[in-house]
């Protein structure tokens, strides 16, 4: 995409009455990582995140913990999901709370343009409500109980009963929207990602859409309806309206004109609620549809999807009290196709750390400064001419460079590493080939040596640029090292599309000694 386009990227705001599981940090992470790549490449970015506050599941957490709503969501946000941040190197630009007021105004505001032209009546329902899901189930999520609920239906996700609710309740006219919206994903074949999902989302509106139950009369936290203060939204609504209440909606036009529509990444457990319900609300409102939806797979442990629920939660903390946030971020990031589910187990991220990490990218930056520091008293030495070999790696890392940028428009941050790892396998190939000691004991080498140490340095000043949306702490590290700051400026200022073009790094610049990147770990017990 052309430099300074807007782009707004966001995550699904969790509901703050779990803890933080990786689950989340999976999905945080990764949108973390695309902002940063954009906002590296001079994009007009936005990286939002937030917490979904309002619904019966967080009433009724609040209520076995004896405060209010209020203050329970009040705690859990600053205790667990502030921090979850900070843990997880996350730059985002805003958090939204639903129970802000700049949220809560304006989603009556959107509620009234719905209801005034038309989208929406008063009828009366009863069906089996999943308050994990927070929502009525189609037939084909119910389940016969087991154990414990034996002879009751519940719900094929959290295994939990369902409970019939029977009230009068406003709905959304969704049923009007079954051809607009398919007549959307053939138009633009990319608004739902990856394409697995798309036809997913496709058979099922293809089949029919009822209309949406958005209120509920029976508790009050919630938003209540601007016409009949006796309802409150359905939390599903009020939390998909965060994505344009953050921007301005309904109070900063000019804001909202400059960051809307949105990209928004999000689990396929809540796909549906994002490709098909989140259009349809907008187009009622005559409000542009997102940009586009990424939904991202499971995070298994044991085969399982992890989640709190489960008692499978691992929390972001864990691994990183270990391993380190860029551990963290590198290896869901690297690990698992974005877009399929994967699988977690820590001897697989012990493994990577010390393969790809400790090994692979550590190793070449500390044997490179070490090599610069011995050789040529820490300063960084001309190339002479340049041999095919060295025009070889040359061009790897311009292809590196073009092929990450291509694969972070199409959302896939896993072929982004994967392209970026070659410079790291090159480079440490080029090293073992070239025998940089060897060429040291031989003066008459010496330009040659000069050549081969620059191609690691400047191949190193490329890999930082590149690799510092997905590990911001090791390659600010590095770019200290290398002394790069002096000369090019900030590492996050470098531009990420020009990152493949070589001779960037000055000749003469100064190296600093480099603690280990990626420092052993105690194997796990
Ligand atoms: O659904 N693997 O919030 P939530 C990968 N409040 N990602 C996972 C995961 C797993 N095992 N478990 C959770 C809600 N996630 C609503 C969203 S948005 C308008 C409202 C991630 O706290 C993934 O992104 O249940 C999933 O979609 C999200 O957490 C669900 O978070
Ligand atoms: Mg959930």
């Amino acid at each position: 995409m052309p430099a300074g386009e807007s782009f707004y990227i966001t995550t699904p705001i969790y509901y703050p009455s779990d803890v933080p599981h990786i689950g989340h940090g999976y999905t945080s992470v990764a949108v973390d990582t695309l902002a940063r790549w954009h906002r590296q490449s001079g994009d007009d970015t936005w990286m939002l995140t937030g917490t979904d506050e309002h619904g019966q599941k967080m009433l009724r957490a609040a209520a076995a913990n004896n405060v209010t709503p209020q203050e329970w969501v009040d705690k859990l946000v600053s205790e667990s999901w502030f921090p979850l941040l900070e843990t997880l190197d996350v730059a985002n630009d805003d958090f939204i709370r639903t129970t802000q007021e700049r949220h809560e105004r304006n989603v009556q505001v959107f509620f009234q343009r719905l209801y005034d032209a038309g989208y929406i009546y008063a009828g009366e329902y009863e069906a089996l409500y999943c308050v994990g899901c927070e929502e009525f189930k189609p037939e084909s999520e119910i389940v016969d109980g087991t154990g414990p609920f034996e002879g009751l239906k519940v719900c094929a996700i959290h295994s939990k009963p369902l409970e019939l609710l029977q009230e009068k309740n406003y709905f959304f006219k969704l049923s009007e929207f079954q051809d607009r919206l398919l007549e959307l994903y053939k138009n633009e074949p990319d608004f739902v990602r990856p394409h697995s999902a798309r036809n997913e989302v496709v058979s099922f509106v293809s089949q029919g859409l009822k209309d949406l139950s958005i209120s509920r009369s029976t508790f009050d936290w919630g938003i209540p309806l601007p016409w009949d203060e006796s309802h409150v939204i359905y939390v599903w609504v009020d939390a998909l309206l965060n994505y344009a209440t953050a921007v301005g909606y309904g109070s900063d036009e000019e804001q909202f004109a400059r960051r809307w529509p949105a990209y928004h990444v999000v689990g396929k457990d809540i796909l549906r609620f994002h490709a098909v319900i989140w259009p349809a609300l907008l187009m009622a409102a005559g409000v542009e549809v997102p940009k586009g939806v990424f939904a991202h797979g499971w995070l298994l442990v044991g085969g399982e999807k992890m989640s709190k629920s489960k008692l499978t939660g691992i929390a972001p903390t864990e691994i990183t009290d270990v391993f380190g946030s860029d551990a963290y971020r590198f290896y869901f990031l690297s690990a698992i196709a974005f877009g399929q589910d994967g699988s977690f187990s820590w001897e697989d991220l012990s493994a990577r750390y010390q393969a790809e990490l400790a090994n692979g990218f550590g190793n070449l930056a500390s044997r490179t400064i070490a090599m610069v520091e011995r050789y040529f008293d820490g300063v960084v030495p001309a190339a002479g001419e340049y041999s095919e070999q060295d025009l070889h790696v040359q061009k790897v890392v311009a292809d590196a460079a073009a092929e990450a940028d291509a694969a972070i428009e199409r959302f896939r941050i896993d072929e982004a590493i994967e392209a970026i790892w070659t410079i790291v396998d090159e480079l440490n190939g080029y090293i073992t080939e070239n025998e940089p000691w060897s060429l040291a004991k031989d003066d008459a080498q010496r330009e040659r040596l000069g050549t081969v140490l620059y191609t690691c340095a400047e191949g190193l000043r490329a890999l930082a640029v590149l690799l510092s949306p997905v590990m911001p702490q090791a390659t600010a590290k590095l770019w200290d090292a290398l002394g790069a700051e002096g000369a090019l400026g900030a590492l996050t200022a470098q531009p990420i599309r020009e990152a493949g073009r070589w001779s960037q790094l000055p000749v003469d610049t100064r190296v600093q000694t480099l603690a280990p990147l990626f420092p052993r770990v105690e194997s796990q017990a």
